[in-house]
């Protein structure tokens, strides 16, 4: 039988791509090796997710209850319970997956899948010792923790001291100490994770700043609320090698020698091109990674790639939109991908939200910005809930007065970022935002607060 699609992968790429072409009634076929759901559902977002929400309750209860006149004394966290209940959110999600993929009548092959070649119809893949033939084919594949060359890393990580992502979400006992080698996204959120039940953290980290590319002002306010917990920062600080429990590190200062329990890896992600074959069918690929256009179609033609495989924006949001996509000009719609306005969020306590440029981003392009910051403090609901807290937003308009970027540090900002990614994908201005009725009393009204205030 020749299928109208062929999908290697199924994390949010892959999934969302075959459950919209099944709905479409293409005939579809799903490979994926390990489980349903991808890094994202097993290994990444929802998993951390579960683990910072215990320790969201358990920060409120042993340290801020009080100031809500809560007496919450004598809480303890239970890490292993909390990797418990973990599983169980993982095993729901990748149920509901399942049941997607039967409620599109999607094919789902468990087993690793290979390009084979082309064909009269097609192309070809290979898995669990069938051949498949699709008419189109869809590479969303993702993406596999960095491993960089430092010597003794890859011994350390086949012993077990030091982890990725993967296996950090699985320990059942929580260790005493641990050096985050990477202050990007999944260092902070397992630094916060760590930090909130006890373990005693080191976060390592080559540039001068925490949080990759997030707005410098928030980034510094989250680093400083984090010391104030007890989290060690090395910023600046090169790694140079791993010998058992003890990292050396190098930085302006000289040299030093670091040792911890163990070491987690969250030096970015590589886009999992390797084995795939991909060459059998000509797809070439750039430091890694596939290129795609705006319709996500690679070079050859019938081939798209989804997800973090092509490396543009490693994000689940990104990979389900850049899904719809293919599947929308596969189904013969016009549709093209907009990276404009892909909202970033760092999970930790206070959340990390933003949005489009920068203030750094923007000046970086030579572009005239205006910039307007706000105390969250502006929100009444905002006061009534974070007891202390002392967040703000940032917004960020072109020369005529066009919402560029935003940013937002403080809770609940990931629940509300999307308001501000729909302003900038759609070019709003301020004066337009300030004519939105938001719900009183929100801390999401700080957005029209900001707005007016530009006015
Ligand atoms: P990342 O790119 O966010 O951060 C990696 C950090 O490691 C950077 O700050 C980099 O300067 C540093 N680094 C690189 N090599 C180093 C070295 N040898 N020594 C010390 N520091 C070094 O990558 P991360 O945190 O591994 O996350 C991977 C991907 O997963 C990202 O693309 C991210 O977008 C995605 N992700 C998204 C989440 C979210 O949306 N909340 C949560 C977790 C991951």
């Amino acid at each position: 039988m020749v299928y109208d699609l062929l999908i290697i992968g199924g994390g949010p790429a892959g999934y969302r791509a075959a459950e919209r072409a099944g709905h479409r009634k293409m005939s579809v076929v799903l490979f994926e090796e390990r489980s349903l759901g991808g890094v994202c559902l097993n290994e990444g977002c929802m998993p951390t997710k579960t683990l910072l929400y215990s320790a969201k309750l358990y920060d409120y209860a042993k340290g801020g209850a009080h100031k809500y006149g809560v007496d919450a004394s004598g809480a303890v966290i239970d890490h292993a319970a909390v990797v418990a209940r973990k599983d169980k959110v993982v095993k729901t999600l990748v149920a509901g997956v399942a049941a997607q993929m039967k409620s599109a009548k999607v094919t789902v092959v468990p087993a690793a899948a290979r390009i084979t070649g082309k064909s009269a119809a097609g192309f070809t893949v290979e898995a669990g010792g069938e051949i498949y033939e699709g008419r189109k084919l869809i590479i969303a594949a993702g993406s596999s923790a960095a491993v960089p060359p430092i010597p003794g890393l890859k011994e350390a990580l086949e012993s077990g001291v030091a982890m990725t992502n993967r296996e950090i979400l699985d320990l059942k006992a929580a260790p005493k100490s641990l050096i985050v080698l990477g202050g990007g996204v999944i260092g902070l959120e397992m630094a916060s994770y760590f930090n909130s039940i006890g373990t005693e953290v080191t976060v390592v980290e080559m540039l001068g700043r925490i949080g990759g590319p997030t707005d410098l002002e928030m980034s510094e306010m989250l680093r400083e609320l984090y010391t104030q917990r007890g989290v060690k920062f090395m910023l600046s600080t090169k790694a140079v090698a791993v010998n058992g429990q003890r990292l050396a590190v190098e930085n302006a200062d000289g040299k030093a020698e670091l040792s911890a329990e163990k070491i987690l890896v969250a030096v970015g992600r590589r886009p999992r091109t390797a084995d795939l074959n991909l060459e059998s069918i000509g797809v070439y690929t750039e430091r890694g990674a596939i290129p795609t256009d705006e319709e996500m179609r690679t070079n050859v033609s019938g081939v798209f790639a989804v997800g973090d495989i092509n490396g543009k924006s490693m994000l689940a949001h990104t990979a389900y939109r850049e899904a719809e996509v293919a599947v929308n000009v596969i189904a013969g719609e016009h549709d093209t991908m907009s990276y404009a306005a892909i909202p970033a969020v760092i999970y930790t306590n206070p959340e990390l939200s933003s949005v489009g440029e920068t203030e750094e981003t923007a000046k970086a392009k030579g572009l005239k910005v205006k910039v307007v910051k706000l105390p969250l403090r502006f929100s009444g609901r905002y006061i009534a809930e974070n007891e202390g807290g002392n967040g703000f937003i940032k917004l960020i308009m072109d020369s005529d007065g066009i919402l560029i970027g935003a940013g937002m540090i403080g809770n609940p900002s990931s629940e509300i970022i999307f308001g501000l990614a729909i302003a900038v994908e759609r070019r709003l201005t301020c004066a337009a935002l300030a004519k939105v009725v938001f719900p009183h009393p929100t801390v999401g009204e700080i957005f029209r607060e900001a707005a007016i205030a530009q006015i």
